[in-house]
């Protein structure tokens, strides 16, 4: 039985191509600022994200915490979304480490802050209060179900945040698949932040890393503190090769992902007791699934060899690169045939 992992877009493997360019990269000291292909590497994403500078992390989790760490100073508030990756899955880092207080707004069910409670958090001049230091975005959104944030969305965000004086950080983890759904370059949407954090171990196919894009100031105070944080890898060309072959290669075929996403949606729509939770807009689909308990329908999956999470009450499939069309069919089958018996577990208590 073929195994179908379905569980993140992390579990993607380098393809031959990938491993043959990390094999053969140019490698120097990253510290001393010497690895050739990481400055390629940073080079090339800066000008893709429309950014001065760019510096090569460890993973989205570390980008986003330097970035969090390099905007503001300690006791200041960071506003950001309920649903946030940065708030939820990881570990606190910003509170933890960097003395940050995280200043959580709802997010509607496309990914955007709520703009009335976004103003509310913001915080006036007075001695009696935490300086609000950065709005942070998160795009496309996770837990929202993979939504895209469009152009006009950040607009409005960027015009909120410019009236206050204060700079906004973009989790892109997955900002190539906003980009890719909306038919927009990728600079169109990060032109209004001041730092972006994009994944190239997501649906882009790297073994590891992660980038962080901004101006050349604010990625040098960055950069001390990837450092602090034991970020700083030395012949990390090694994964800047697969990199830059990513950027180069990659990025379109997230339309693929898309594509699989929607006609996974599709077919699981038509299972009576699924229902979508929303319809997919790039490469996550998360349903509900009637008259089961959520990890028993994991595990009974898993015993058919489809991979999945249970994600805050919802089943999520990813789709991503080494996952076909014909593998998100013969999941949606194995689902079909699972289903049946769901209710007689319900009803033993399973
Ligand atoms: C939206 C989002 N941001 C950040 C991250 C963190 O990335 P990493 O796992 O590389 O730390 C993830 C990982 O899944 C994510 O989905």
């Amino acid at each position: 039985m073929k195994i179908i992992d379905l569980r993140s877009d992390t579990v993607t493997l380098p393809s031959p191509e990938m491993r043959k360019v990390m094999a053969n990269a140019e490698l120097g000291d990253d510290v001393f600022g010497e690895d050739p292909t990481v400055n390629r590497l940073q080079e090339m994403a800066a000008e893709l994200l429309g950014k001065e500078a760019a510096l090569l992390v460890t993973s989205g989790t570390q980008g986003n915490l330097a970035a969090l760490l390099a905007h503001c100073r300690r006791g200041d508030e960071v506003i950001l979304g309920k649903l946030s990756h940065t708030l939820n899955f990881e570990v606190g880092g910003a509170s933890a480490l960097g003395g940050l207080i995280m200043k959580a707004v709802r997010n509607d069910s496309n990914g955007r802050l709520d703009s009335g409670e976004m103003r509310a958090a913001i915080r006036p001049p007075d001695d009696h209060f935490a300086r609000t230091g950065l709005i942070c975005l998160e795009n496309t959104h996770n837990l929202c179900g993979g939504t895209v944030l469009t152009a006009e969305d950040l607009a409005a965000v960027r015009d909120l945040a410019d009236q206050h004086d204060l700079p906004i950080h973009i989790d892109g983890a997955r900002v190539f698949n906003a980009a890719v759904a909306l038919h927009v370059p990728v600079s169109r949407l990060t032109a209004f932040a001041d730092s972006v954090t994009f994944c190239l171990s997501k649906g882009l196919g790297c073994p590891v890393g992660s980038v962080l894009c901004g101006s050349r100031e604010f990625i040098a105070e960055a950069r001390r503190y990837r450092k602090m944080l034991g970020g700083g890898m030395r012949q990390a060309g090694v994964l800047a090769a697969a990199g830059i072959y990513a950027l180069e290669n990659m990025v379109e075929r997230l339309a693929e992902d898309h594509q699989n996403a929607r006609i996974a949606a599709e077919g699981l729509a038509e299972i009576p007791g699924i229902t979508l939770a929303p319809p997919p807009q790039t490469n996550l689909v998360y349903f509900t699934v009637e008259g089961w308990d959520l990890a028993a329908f994991v595990r009974r999956m898993s015993e058919s060899g489809v991979l999945c999470f249970d994600e805050g009450g919802r089943i999520r499939w990813v789709t991503h690169f080494g996952i076909e069309r014909a593998d998100v069919e013969e999941a949606v089958a194995r689902v079909q045939s699972v289903m049946p018996a769901g209710l007689p577990l319900r009803r033993a208590g399973v």
